[in-house]
């Protein structure tokens, strides 16, 4: 069965000192305030932090180390680079990949994404694919076939095992860092048509079991409502999971 996972996308943001304060609230406040046992967080620090912040989280428990990137080559030449067989190194287990900021920023483009992909998983990494429109695509009422377009050429590539490790992160690209969250009838609307979309590339039992997070402006105040969806899984929280009490507040949302 599917869980619910609420995953921490730190972006550029910290220093090793300020990661290492943040974590170590967010462990002690989510350990005390008996949140719900059922939801995984995912931590994504910077990749220098990763081993630091890494050592922090309880072993064995809710918690679980994440990245915000990887390349798409094993080794190599690639100056500067971080492939997934070192975040896997180092204790991450998943790995956001096709985050808009990466596709807009960095020009990351279906094709690039799907061997990303492939890396990712070949470490043993599980990734967290994100898609979304932008408020053109949105206004112009072609939200359903870009995301259509996004899952078939980015994701649906991948074989029935590989898909299996997959979570899918919807996020609206006007909704992030915007403080414009989508309604919750926007993020269900979207996130059904997605599991939709899996169980026609798959099959109906793949689209039952895969976790479908929702991602832009989500926090503690609206977090909540959105993960009351049928099809919301869970969060991909951006400037929120920057602050401690209001992290704990949404990952206590379920
Ligand atoms: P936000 O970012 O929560 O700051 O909007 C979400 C994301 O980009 O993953």
């Amino acid at each position: 069965m599917r869980k619910n996972i609420v995953a921490g996308n730190w972006k550029m943001n910290t220093t090793l000192q300020d990661g290492q304060a943040l974590i170590s609230e967010i462990v002690n406040m989510v350990q005390d305030e008996a949140t719900g046992s059922a939801v995984e967080v995912v931590v994504c620090p910077p990749f220098p932090f990763l081993s630091a912040i890494g050592r922090q989280l309880p072993q064995g428990g809710r918690f679980h180390l994440g990245a915000q990137n990887c390349h798409q080559k094993e080794t190599g030449a690639f100056t500067g680079e971080v492939s997934a067989k070192m975040l896997q190194s180092v204790g991450a287990e998943y790995v956001i990949l096709g985050h808009s900021e990466r596709r807009q920023y960095f020009g990351e483009d279906d094709e690039l994404l799907s061997q990303k992909l492939k890396a990712a998983l070949a470490a043993g990494l599980k990734p967290i694919f994100c898609v979304g429109e932008s408020l053109e695509t949105r206004e112009a009422d072609e939200t359903f076939n870009f995301i259509s377009k996004q899952l078939k050429d980015g994701l649906f590539h991948l074989s029935n095992e590989e898909f299996d490790q997959v979570v899918i992160a919807y996020e609206p690209i006007w909704a992030i860092g915007t403080g414009k969250t989508a309604t919750s009838q926007q993020a269900q609307e979207v996130h059904a048509f997605i599991r939709e979309q899996i169980a026609r590339a798959y099959d109906a039992e793949a689209a039952l079991n895969t976790s479908i997070l929702y991602g832009g402006s989500a926090n503690a105040q609206n977090a909540r409502e959105l993960f009351s969806q049928p099809d919301v899984d869970g969060g991909l929280i951006g400037g929120a999971s920057l602050k401690s009490r209001d992290f704990t507040e949404i990952i206590k949302s379920f």
